[in-house]
């Protein structure tokens, strides 16, 4: 299997409190990866660590063939992120924000029209980013992390604090992506519903640890093993989580 990023036993402690525990991933290239868990579940910690923004306390990542920590400056050209609600500056126009951080990635000025263009912002270039729509402000977050067409896409519960039709809309735009040009992304949620319509392959976090890795097929296998309707994956998703949420109660005691 060609995979694009792999984590060994990557763990995240802060003191005592284990907040990434052995976590394990397979993410193959090309393949849009549904990183799920409830919220405090590790994802955002998780991401930050393939970012290089926080050091893991053990275990190890590959990516494209690029080894943390010796490549970490290798790897963070090839990959582009969108990390929680992104900000930017209110009085300055969408395509200068842009600018901005083109800079500071030593891109050239055309990718700045291309990543409005991929987002579908390119009317809206010159228009202030405080007369954004909240949609709009996270297309051009979008549109930050695609500078450049990095080979990796790394996104941060980048439906949140949207409307219905706002995640519609930028759920569409990230399942287009791998066909508009080649690449893969990793994309976090907290709802298994919201993923399941573009994932080809989901891993779903608990309390730091990997529950379940596999395509959407082996989760519906699972479902089906374990009784649950195929049909909403969603129950099937929470109720994996309580069983181990239960398990866990069960052991403290012990
Ligand atoms: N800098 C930090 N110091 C201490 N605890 C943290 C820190 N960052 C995150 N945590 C804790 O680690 C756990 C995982 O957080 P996070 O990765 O943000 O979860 P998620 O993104 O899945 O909601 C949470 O319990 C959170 O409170
Ligand atoms: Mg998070």
């Amino acid at each position: 299997m060609n995979y694009i990023i792999t984590t060994e036993q990557l763990t995240k402690k802060y003191k005592s409190f284990v907040a990434v525990n052995d976590v394990t991933l397979h993410i193959r290239k090309g393949s849009i990866y549904g990183f799920l868990g409830p919220n405090g579940a590790g994802k955002s910690t998780t991401m930050k660590m393939l970012l290089g923004l926080t050091a893991p306390t053990n275990g190890s990542f590959t990516i494209d063939g690029k080894q943390f920590p010796t490549d970490r400056i290798a790897i963070l050209k090839e990959v582009g992120s969108f990390i929680e609600s992104p900000s930017f500056y209110a009085n300055l126009t969408g395509k200068e924000n842009l600018d901005i951080i083109r800079r500071i990635l030593g891109l050239p000025q055309s990718t700045v029209d291309d990543a409005l263009e991929l987002v579908g912002l390119s009317e809206f270039g010159n228009r202030l980013a405080k007369k954004y729509s909240l949609g709009m402000k996270q297309r051009l977050g979008l549109a930050g992390a695609l500078l450049g067409r990095p080979p990796i896409l790394i996104l941060d519960e980048p439906t949140n604090g949207l409307d219905p039709s706002g995640i519609h809309e930028i759920r569409n735009l990230i399942k287009s992506l791998p066909d508009l040009y080649d690449c893969t992304v990793l994309i976090s949620s907290h709802m298994l519903s919201e993923i399941e319509l573009i994932a080809d392959d989901i891993g779903i976090l608990n309390h730091g640890r990997l529950l379940f890795e596999g395509s959407l097929d082996d989760l519906r296998q699972h479902a089906l093993q374990s009784g649950f309707a195929t049909d909403n994956l969603e129950d099937m998703f929470l109720s994996m989580v309580e069983k181990d949420n239960a398990s866990r109660k069960q052991r403290a005691k012990l």
